[in-house]
């Protein structure tokens, strides 16, 4: 089946289409068109995901992503406005869609432009994120996913965003699919084989949590931050530290320079949790102890920079692998996933691989590739295919944002 994925929780917009193929013990994923565009550069001056820039940007630019995904896809036909069939859209269809669209500012403008002349794209499912996130900017993406349901009259499937970054691990970069499109930039997606029991961290800039899951759809949350995501933790001692936003990939290219460069030890942070008889984590105090420390020195030397980086690194990596090893054996896991936006980053990634190639052998280890680390849709198409597999149902009327949404 053909179809369209949609991301606006939080500052990254993105529109994708795929072909979904397979079944829930081998669903196969091809990539026909993608679009993303990274809001960060508008939240830097702000440290953090500024929730009413977020909720513009998602509506200005959902239209020409819907574009670039249709037109690689092979799917971008306008109607010739002399052919008799146009408009091809009802009244009444464009009533309803335009209701739905009025609710979020400057979206009906710019989606009346693109689709209004557009002839209905053979797409059979339309995905879209729900939650968690920033209500408003989800808004934006379910009000679009919506008006594009109405108008096409195409199922709409509600997807977990943390489910999206679960599901990121089926999509693998291979061969290039031999198509017709003019802008063939896309891949052929392999899938990876889960076996459950599977054990799921997920380590991103709103979440830190260990999930168990006993088969698709049946997720069990186990263990959880009791404060600070581990992302956000990176983001708020690279602020610290003047790095600029967003922090994690900055703290870990100094802390992977402290390494490289043999840079001598100076600081000590501490392991929060990591004995704790439970599987929660927490980040704030880590965070607080790289303040203090900081407070006891006037400024840093580039090396005290860099040493500091790897020690926040090496403390976040080692409570990871100490909570996780004692995870996977009381799940009993054969597969461990490790995803969400913190999973790009290099040292956590080698821990792990290590990890479980000395201790857990007989476990899969499976971790999404760099760039479907970070949020995108194609995680969303792949968590609908999922869901879609499940329970083929429709969801359209069950389209509400919940920024809070858990497993
Ligand atoms: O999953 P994601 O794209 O968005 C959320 O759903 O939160 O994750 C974003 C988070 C940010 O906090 C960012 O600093 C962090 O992922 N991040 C990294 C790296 N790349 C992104 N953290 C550590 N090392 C990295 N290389
Ligand atoms: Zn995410």
């Amino acid at each position: 089946m053909i179809i369209l994925g949609i991301e606006t929780s939080c500052d990254e917009t993105a529109v994708c289409v795929v072909e979904a193929t397979g079944d829930l013990r081998s669903p196969f994923f091809s990539v026909l068109g993608n679009g993303l565009f990274s809001q960060v550069a508008l939240h830097a001056p702000y440290g953090g995901v500024y929730p009413t820039i977020a909720k513009r940007e998602h509506a200005r630019n959902l239209p020409s992503l819907l574009q670039k995904a249709l037109t690689e896809a092979g799917l971008f036909s306008v109607l010739d406005k002399s052919n008799s069939s146009y408009p091809s859209y009802s009244p009444l269809l464009w009533q309803k869609a335009k209701e739905i669209l009025s609710k979020e500012d400057g979206l009906l403008e710019t989606f009346t432009e693109l689709v209004s002349p557009l002839k209905r794209p053979n797409i059979d499912l339309i995905t879209v994120t729900v939650g968690p996130g920033l209500e408003p900017a989800l808004w934006v993406g379910i009000s679009f996913a919506h008006a594009l349901s109405v108008l096409w009259d195409i199922p709409v499937q509600a997807v977990n965003h943390m489910e999206g970054h679960i599901t990121s691990v089926l999509l693998k970069t291979g061969e290039i699919k031999n198509n017709t499109s003019p802008t063939p930039d896309f891949h052929l997606q392999t899938s990876t084989p889960i076996q459950f029991p599977t054990l799921a961290l997920l380590i991103s800039g709103g979440h830190t949590e260990l999930v168990s899951i006993e088969h698709w759809g049946k997720y069990r949350k186990i263990g959880q931050t009791r404060d600070d995501a581990v992302g956000e933790a990176f983001d708020k001692v690279a602020r610290m530290l003047s790095l600029p936003y967003p922090g994690g990939p900055e703290v870990s290219r100094k802390a992977e320079k402290a390494r490289t460069e043999h840079t001598p030890k100076t600081f000590t942070l501490p392991r929060p949790m990591i004995h704790s008889k439970d599987f929660d984590f927490s980040f704030s105090g880590l965070k607080t102890a790289v303040l203090y420390t900081l407070k006891e020195h006037a400024s840093l030397t580039e090396e005290m920079l860099c040493d500091m980086c790897r020690e926040f690194e090496d403390a976040v990596t080692e409570v990871f692998l100490t909570k996780t090893k004692k995870a996977l054996e009381e799940v009993g896991a054969h597969t461990l996933i490790i995803a969400g936006g913190v999973v790009a980053n290099t040292h956590i990634r080698k821990a792990f691989g290590e990890m479980i190639s000395h201790e857990f052998p007989e476990v899969t280890l499976c971790i999404p590739e760099k760039e479907h680390a970070t949020d995108n849709a194609l995680m969303i198409a792949t968590a609908g295919y999922i869901e879609h597999l499940l329970h083929p149902k429709e969801t359209r009327s069950l389209l509400k944002a919940d920024g809070n949404m858990s497993f």
